[in-house]
């Protein structure tokens, strides 16, 4: 990763090295918008109560084989948890502005763990529509906690492996605006994940994978996606990769600076 990172370092560009008009103005309106927003004052509460959480819940761990049929159960602490799997507060406002920004109606995502990186999904677009996937139940259940905090109904949480369950979210949801893939890191899920979800895509929806660069089988998976031949733009930020389909667009690989 130290690797990648130093390549990253190098490659990446400013706006100012953007030819493309589309992803000067992304950079200039989502990446360096700094602005606040009063939806972070509430995930920032919500984060802070998982921070301190000292109940212990009994988690289920997925396997790192490629279909995920190896789990184990282990106890662990809400708040290591909160503090060790949660997107960060600079990518988790990241996911907001791209959907406040894009103004997808339908967003699934893949990984809801507590609940942290939902919450900036769903507080972006209100009327957006949020299916979130996890396979682990009691991560479910805490995330729900939070959700019904803050009063969300704009969120539908699934449970379940995501080979068993994404299929027929994908049926339900009929439609993909917006997809934030961030669970089972393996290059065959992410890449199996990317196809199923191609499905229900169309010309502007837009995918944001977690931890491109986290092992050569995330850094192969994010090779192959940004290579698809549906793919037109991709957006390297070394920790998250963002995809269009855009057809307007050339064909174009961006490594930029965040
Ligand atoms: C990094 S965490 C997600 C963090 C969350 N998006 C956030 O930022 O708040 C990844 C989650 O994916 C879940 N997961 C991993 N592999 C899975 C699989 N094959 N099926 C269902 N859930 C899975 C894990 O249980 C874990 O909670």
């Amino acid at each position: 990763m130290m690797i990648a990172y130093l390549r990253y370092l190098v490659n990446s560009g400013s706006r100012h090295s953007v030819h493309s008009p589309f992803v000067y103005t992304l950079v200039d309106k989502v990446l360096r918008n700094k602005s606040e927003n009063p939806a972070f004052h509430d995930i920032m509460k919500i984060r802070h109560k998982l921070l301190h959480k000292t109940q212990v819940i009994e988690i289920t761990d997925f396997g790192v084989g490629a279909n995920q049929k190896d789990y184990s159960h282990r106890f662990e602490r809400v708040s290591s948890l909160a503090r060790k799997s949660s997107v960060s507060t600079k990518h988790g406002r990241l996911l907001f502005r791209l959907v406040e920004f894009f103004r997808p109606q339908t967003i699934i995502e893949l990984g809801t763990s507590l609940g942290i990186s939902t919450l900036y999904l769903a507080l972006a677009n209100p009327k957006a529509k949020v299916y979130t996937i996890e396979g682990c139940s009691t991560k479910s259940e805490q995330a729900a906690t939070s959700f019904n905090a803050l009063k969300l109904s704009n969120i539908e949480q699934n449970i379940g492996r995501f080979d068993l369950v994404l299929p027929d979210v994908v049926k339900q949801a009929g439609n993909l605006d917006f997809a934030f893939i961030d669970g089972n890191h393996t290059y065959e899920a992410t890449v199996e994940n990317f196809k199923i979800l191609l499905s229900i895509a169309n010309n502007d929806t837009v995918f944001v994978f977690d931890d491109i660069h986290w092992s050569a089988g995330m850094q192969k998976a994010w090779n192959e996606i940004s290579d698809h031949e549906r793919v037109t733009v991709s957006i390297d930020l070394f920790r998250f990769g963002i995809v269009f389909l855009r057809k307007e667009l050339s064909k174009q690989k961006f490594v930029i600076r965040f």
